[in-house]
């Protein structure tokens, strides 16, 4: 399968949020990212409904959710509400997983679970022919910029390994520290989706560098 580029929009001047959405939406990007932070799973706080609401009519990407907050169920239908296509929880936020899995599908959104660095990829083993994605993170979450992860690729060989064993259809998105010198490498251990903020927002020409990641 060809990989799908999200940009994420954390590293966007939030000062001129309609701008980046556009050079997004302009770009080869398949998938736009939007990092939800509360401040309580994550050590940040980000942005929420009315930033994912204002997005929403200015882009037909697919808008993919990942909410770094503690008990997500709470707020599953609103997300839905305020446009999100795909939404992502994490495993260690999620008391009952199972229950939010089925509860991001029946919205008819796509679910997804992010795994934080210290996660074993085999933890999933029990969901992983219920959901859609796995979001490998390859940098501990609450920052864009951060330092890429390299043991992420050991984890890359579990889920891969892990999805043929049991028949399994899930994407591995890998977000975090991505930019041109470990896109081909994760692409070739298995990456289906890759989130890149910073290497794309600090580039001179983001909507190449865009262009770049899909000629890895
Ligand atoms: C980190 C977020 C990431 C972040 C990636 O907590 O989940 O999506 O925006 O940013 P970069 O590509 O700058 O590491
Ligand atoms: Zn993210």
């Amino acid at each position: 399968m060809a990989h799908i580029v999200a940009p994420s929009l954390l590293s966007a001047d939030f000062a001129h949020l309609g701008e980046a959405v556009s050079m997004i939406d302009r770009s080869a990007a398949e998938w736009l990212h939007l990092d939800v932070m509360d401040g309580a799973f994550v050590p940040n706080i980000s942005f929420g409904f009315p930033v994912i609401k204002a997005v929403r009519p200015l882009t037909k990407k697919i808008l993919d959710v990942h909410l770094m907050i503690v008990k997500p169920d709470r707020f599953i239908p609103a997300f839905c509400e305020a446009g999100a296509d795909r939404l992502t929880v994490h495993y260690e936020a999620c008391t009952h997983l199972h229950r939010s899995i089925q509860a991001i599908k029946k919205e008819g959104m796509k679910a997804g679970v992010a795994i934080n660095p210290h996660t074993p990829a085999l933890l999933l083993e029990d969901v992983a022919n219920d959901i859609d994605l796995v979001c490998l993170m390859s940098v501990n979450p609450g920052f864009g910029g951060q330092k890429f992860i390299p043991n992420t690729f050991r984890k890359l060989d579990a889920l891969r390994e892990l999805r043929q064993r049991l028949g399994a259809n899930f994407l591995i998105e890998v977000d975090g520290g991505v930019s041109h010198a470990n896109a081909k490498a994760l692409i070739e251990g298995g990456a289906d989706v890759l989130v890149a903020g910073n290497s794309v927002f600090s580039a001179g020409a983001p909507e190449k560098a865009i262009a770049e990641l899909y000629a890895q």
